[in-house]
């Protein structure tokens, strides 16, 4: 099928390859001119495992291209998928200009119907007013577009096998029609007929997630009701966290335990520092807001974001009981990005740790795999390492503050060596707290005794 992306950021770009990988022909454009001459030069804006390699295929095979000519890219496609960014505004509310933008473009720009599709994270009833402008702004309004809702579940850093093997494909349509498209949209995906980077072909066998049909609203809804959960799981497990401080128990057994239920399920109850990155803390604010306006009061996820912003709290309360004073301290911090895979550092816990220090007068030395380039964008001051035992040199504490593969594979033997003081502030619960007493650290984490 002829598809059309508009937006090329991270939802973007891994739809628009994994559609293309799966054997349609994506047409892909953005506003920003730059990010297209990028892509067409082969250079992908975003960190993001395996995502260049789709894509690299899907242009080998002619089955992606890139225009800054929003109205040839839309021409092009029977399917247009608005993949751009919907920020929050101050008020929680999340801010829909670009939708409307997009919808204004397909009106003024197509020739033909399209299926509208919504990938982008919409409050609900966003399409009910994007069938709307469609109208409004189509000048001859011969042209019909119908609109469909197909929110993503993509986490950052398991995107590109997110896409390829989803829990479950989401589709809101207002007839047939749609749905039929949709489905030829998504057949290659459920029949498995694409090469998967990430299994190298030996992808896991058993059945592939289900395509659920159901309105646009119930669909829009999904998404924010999806992520409003997780996010409230995680800082549920964070005050069962702060329990088991007090009470003398490990959070690590009780959530354990708790997840061996099937109803309550282990995922997503790692308690720490709390989370961060671009979705959570928006579509919790998103959906907040959107239940306020209907009359709702979502108290219980305004109590989860509470619980969230009081982690760094909680952090400094342990870090000024162990290290006293902060001022003229050398502080290592291990780990910027929101958390592990990613490059990505929106709302991550580890900048708000580090706006601390500095402001209590800390020297800084941050080290991560991937974060260090858009972190020094906003703390010029900190000192970067690539090498994680570089930024523990001669520190008197070191803060870990995400769970990437290499920090909880440290030698903190050799670690202990190097630091002026064997203190470690694990904000992640990578570590045993009896292995790291054993090798002589005074070791704090979250929830554990
Ligand atoms: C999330 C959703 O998982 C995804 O379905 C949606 O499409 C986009 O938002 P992402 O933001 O990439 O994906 O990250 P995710 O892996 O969900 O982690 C979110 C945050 O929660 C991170 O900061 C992570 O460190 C934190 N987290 C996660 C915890 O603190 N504890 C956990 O048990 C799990």
């Amino acid at each position: 099928m002829r598809l059309t992306v508009i937006g090329c950021g991270y939802v973007g770009l891994v739809t628009g390859a994994c559609l293309a990988a799966a054997g349609h022909e994506v047409h892909c454009t953005d506003i920003d001119e730059k990010r297209i001459d990028m892509l067409k030069a082969g250079k992908v804006p975003i960190y993001e495992e395996y995502l260049d390699e789709v894509l690299k295929r899907a242009e080998a095979e002619k089955k992606i291209f890139y225009t800054a000519d929003t109205g040839e890219a839309i021409r092009a496609g029977d399917a247009i998928f608005i993949c751009v960014g919907t920020p929050p505004k101050e008020s929680g509310e999340a801010d829909l200009s670009a939708i409307d933008n997009a919808a204004r473009q397909i009106a003024v720009h197509a020739r033909s119907p399209k299926l509208v599709v919504e990938k982008s994270t919409v409050p609900a009833l966003t399409g009910v007013q994007l069938q709307k402008a469609l109208a409004a702004y189509s000048q001859s309004g011969d042209i019909k577009f119908d609109v469909a809702s197909n929110p993503e579940f993509l986490r950052e850093g398991t995107a590109v096998g997110d896409f390829f093997h989803p829990d479950r494909i989401v589709v809101g349509v207002e007839n047939e029609k749609s749905a039929v498209v949709m489905r030829e949209i998504y057949k290659p995906i459920l029949e498995h007929k694409f090469h998967c980077p990430v299994h190298r072909g030996q992808c896991p066998a058993g059945t592939p997630g289900e395509l659920l049909l159901t309105t646009i609203n119930s669909a829009e809804l999904i998404k924010h009701a999806s992520n409003s959960f997780l996010a409230l799981k995680i800082s549920y497990a964070n005050v069962i966290s702060d329990l088991c401080e007090r009470i003398g128990a490990d959070v690590e057994q009780v959530t354990h335990a708790m997840g061996l239920d099937p109803r309550i399920g282990t995922q997503f109850l790692k308690a720490g520092l709390g989370f961060g990155g671009f979705c959570f803390p928006k579509d919790i604010q998103a959906f907040i807001h959107l239940a306020g306006t209907v009359g709702v009061d979502f108290e219980m996820l305004r109590a989860a974001e509470n619980v969230n912003k009081q982690r760094i709290d909680r952090f400094f309360e342990k870090i000024h009981k162990a290290l006293w004073v902060i001022r003229g301290k050398r502080v290592a911090v291990l780990g910027l990005a929101f958390k592990a895979n990613t490059d990505d550092i929106r709302f991550a816990p580890a900048l708000e740790v580090i706006r601390r220090l500095l402001e209590e007068g800390a020297e800084v030395h941050a080290s991560d795999p991937e974060a260090m380039v858009k972190t020094r964008a906003v703390f010029p001051t900190v000192n970067y390492h690539e090498d994680p035992y570089e930024a523990l040199k001669a520190a008197d504490a070191a803060l870990v503050c995400t769970e990437w593969k290499t920090f909880r594979e440290l030698d903190w033997n050799r670690a202990g060596k190097l630091m002026a003081r064997r203190l470690v502030l694990d904000g992640r619960n990578l570590y045993l707290p009896k292995k790291m007493q054993e090798l002589g650290f005074d070791y704090h984490s979250f929830g554990r005794p």
